[in-house]
């Protein structure tokens, strides 16, 4: 990857899923410019570690699950059922008991985003990861174009440390044993 930059081939190196001491042994032998972890307002694990790394290196964050898999788009419901092979299927977020402690949060949080924004959940929940940092890009999987109508609500505006701050209380008071996206990374690898 060092001699793709130097020779010009390629313009930044990113890594996935990397802790900070495996990005700590990347560096030693290539310069780093990019991280994508999972991150969005459900599943904060990286808080604690990776994006604090990111930011005192200047790396680009590209925040993938920005939607924690659809959850926070405000389409599911408690009848919302995944086949065996869909990665939430297995995920305790999206079964008995959590699921409907997450669809009552998706709900409060749709409820504030209309009333203090004009939004709606799922453009709350893309501009929350834009607004964590600024170098932060939004990862987001839409399966067909017209998932991607809500791009242009999410540009414009911006949520303030008192929203941050309201978001945080709603999450906390509806969802009592969060969950981290262990389900959905990968595990993590050996040492680099
Ligand atoms: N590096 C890694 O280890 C890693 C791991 C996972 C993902 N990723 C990357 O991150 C991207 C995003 O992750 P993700 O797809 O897992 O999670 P996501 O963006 O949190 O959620 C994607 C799901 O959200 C739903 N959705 C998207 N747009 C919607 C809309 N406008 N209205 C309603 N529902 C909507 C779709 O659900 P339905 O399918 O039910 O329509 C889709 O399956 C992936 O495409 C991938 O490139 C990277």
């Amino acid at each position: 990857m060092a001699d793709l930059l130097r020779a010009g081939n390629i313009r930044a190196i990113g890594v996935s899923n990397f802790s900070p001491a495996q990005m700590d042994a990347f560096r030693a032998v290539a310069p780093l410019h990019a991280v994508q972890p999972p991150y969005n307002l459900f599943e904060r694990g990286i808080e604690a570690d990776v994006f604090p790394y990111a930011q005192k290196q200047g790396l680009a964050m590209l925040a993938y699950g920005a939607l924690c898999r659809g959850l926070l788009s405000g389409r599911m419901t408690a009848e919302t059922s995944f086949p065996k092979s869909d990665l939430r299927s297995g995920d305790p977020k999206f079964n008995p008991p959590r699921y409907a402690e997450y669809l009552a949060a998706v709900a409060a949080l749709d409820r504030f985003a209309r009333e203090k924004f004009g939004k709606r959940a799922i453009h709350l929940a893309l501009r929350w990861v834009l607004d964590r940092a600024p170098n932060t890009i939004a990862l987001w999987g839409a399966r067909h174009p017209a998932q991607l109508d809500p791009v242009q609500d999410v540009l414009g505006w911006k949520i303030d440390a008192g929203a941050m701050a309201e978001i945080d209380k709603i999450v906390a008071q509806n969802v009592r044993t969060p969950l981290g996206p262990e389900f959905m990374a990968p595990p993590e690898r050996a040492a680099a």
